[in-house]
């Protein structure tokens, strides 16, 4: 190995000391739990104390093949078995947060599978229980384990390619969802359970993106109920973008799975090895061309593990370090929030665009004619302000105070003359409002949100952004929830 990578290697290890290894239960023997988690914890040194699964028969077979030494018939059971530190989950996704429940009770660590949550209310509620019971928790994202991918961010970590500025995932393989059944009749299905991986690598280089963009379709012939083919851009505050273009479709048996990272001062590119032939695979390539490091040029970084089973030791790992030293798993299931928030914003970007196209157009009237109709608020008050708080980044981003006046109806006339100053000022407006903490009583609500205003100068030049944070109060009228005010929150 050159000397050179000697620390990026470093930063790829996912062997697990011994001081750290715990023992640990798995709840679930279906696919993933015998090609990849069990291999993996094998090869890490660990000890597993058993197995449960609903399927009892599947979980004997899985249970002899690894040489596990019990099979635990109920999940109280195995939550019982006080030996047990840790429990594992890789179980048919909408098990999983009832299982998590039961174990925090129980006083179990948590491993919990991709994806971690159906949506975030369910990840917020999840993760207080395990706080409050001062378990950890984390999630099986393991792509950040995966040896080219966790090269790369080493890479960018050490500042060889100077500020990011670019990430991208191009991904066009044929997979049968087949024998998986939950799978095919899933309504989400590319984003949430493929994609995800991607998406999640690319919040651990460029962080939280600030407005997404997607398109997503099914391809005829196919036989999943899902989207298989996706399109998903992502505008981060500053320079970055993120894009990653997938389908599972490809029809011509050429297999293709690329990323790149662009910067400043360098590039880093690669494949993802598992894909050329899964669950096998083969290992990554990955490349780094930097004037920092500096390397002349392109030069092969030497992976030599696999996605499948090898990453999977890295969150286990991470998890069983934190238990045993105090520190923190990476990723943390609250790190995993924003994933699938980043889920959830694209699936709404999705539907946007495919099913409200229609609507959409005759609304895009009434925007242009500063009279947009607010959309249909659901009756839950907080999901009702949640959609308020979309309409009002696009009412800002139409640049026309008769759209903000709709949904802010008690505007006095030093605000409306504000808001035009506003609008003279500054052109190609968005903005972001995202709730810190919001309360409802009666008809009244208040909250306080963050802020992101990214705009470009009337006198033209870069996009900028400012950051505010500000207090909201909201009322209920017979037409729905409004705003009524927006101040500087103390
Ligand atoms: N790279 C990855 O991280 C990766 C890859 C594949 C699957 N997964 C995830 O792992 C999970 C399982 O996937 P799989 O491919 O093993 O699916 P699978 O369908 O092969 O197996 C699921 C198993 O869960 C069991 N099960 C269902 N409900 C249960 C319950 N309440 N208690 C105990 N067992 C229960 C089923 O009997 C089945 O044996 C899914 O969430 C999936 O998204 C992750």
């Amino acid at each position: 190995m050159l000397d050179l990578f000697a620390p990026i290697a470093a930063a790829c290890d996912t062997s697990i000391a011994a001081e750290h290894r715990a023992p640990v239960a798995v709840v679930g023997a279906g696919a993933i739990i015998d090609v990849a988690h069990l291999p993996a914890y094998r090869g890490a040194g660990l000890e597993i104390a058993g197995i449960f699964d609903i399927n009892l028969q599947r979980a004997r077979e899985v249970a002899a093949r690894h040489g596990l030494p019990r099979v635990y018939s109920s999940l109280e059971e195995l939550l019982g078995d006080e030996h047990v530190r840790v429990v594992d989950i890789a179980v048919a996704p909408q098990a999983q947060a009832g299982i998590v429940r039961q174990a925090i009770a129980a006083g179990k660590h948590l491993l919990c599978q991709k994806p971690f949550v159906p949506d975030a209310n369910t990840g917020v509620e999840l993760i207080a229980l395990a706080e409050r019971a001062g378990l950890l928790m984390a999630v099986n994202q393991q792509l950040r384990y995966d040896e080219g991918m966790a090269a790369a961010r080493a890479m960018v970590d050490a500042g060889w390619i100077g500020e990011a500025t670019t990430m991208t995932f191009t991904v066009n393989i044929a997979t049968d969802w087949t024998p998986w059944p939950w799978l095919v009749r899933s309504d989400r299905l590319e984003i949430m359970y493929h994609s995800i991986h991607y998406l999640d690598a690319i919040r651990a280089v460029l962080g939280e993106p600030a407005r997404v963009f997607c398109a997503g379709s099914r391809t005829p012939g196919q036989v999943a109920a899902g989207e298989t083919r996706t399109i998903s851009t992502l505008v981060f505050p500053g320079n970055a973008r993120g894009l990653v273009h997938t389908t599972h479709e490809n029809r011509t048996g050429d297999p293709e799975a690329v990323f790149r990272i662009d910067g400043t001062e360098g590039s880093i590119k690669g494949t993802l090895g598992l894909l050329y032939d899964y669950p096998h695979g083969r290992p990554d390539t990955l490349e780094v061309s930097s004037r920092v490091a500096p390397t002349d040029g392109w030069l092969a970084y030497p992976v030599t593990s696999r996605w499948i089973p090898d990453a999977f030791a890295g969150p286990m790992g991470s998890l069983l370090r934190a238990m045993a030293t105090g520190g923190t798993p990476y990723p943390t299931a609250r790190d995993n929030l924003g994933t699938i928030r980043l889920v959830d914003a694209l699936y709404t970007a999705m539907d946007y665009v495919v099913s409200r196209l229609a609507a959409l157009d005759a609304e895009q009237v009434g925007v242009a004619a500063g009279v947009a109709p607010p959309s249909p608020q659901p009756a839950e008050a907080r999901a009702a302000i949640a959609v308020l708080l979309q309409d009002l980044e696009r009412a800002v981003s139409s640049e026309r105070v008769g759209n903000l006046q709709v949904l802010m109806p008690g505007m006095a006339e030093q605000d409306v003359a504000a808001w035009q100053a506003f609008f003279q000022r500054y052109t190609q407006l968005a903005a972001r409002y995202a709730i810190d903490h919001l309360s409802t009583r009666g008809d009244t609500g208040y909250a306080t949100v963050r802020t992101l205003y990214m705009y470009v100068p009337a006198g033209g030049g870069a996009q900028r952004e400012t950051r505010l944070r500000q207090a909201i109060r909201f009322t209920r009228t017979p037409n729905g929830w409004r705003v009524a005010n927006i101040r500087e929150a103390p």
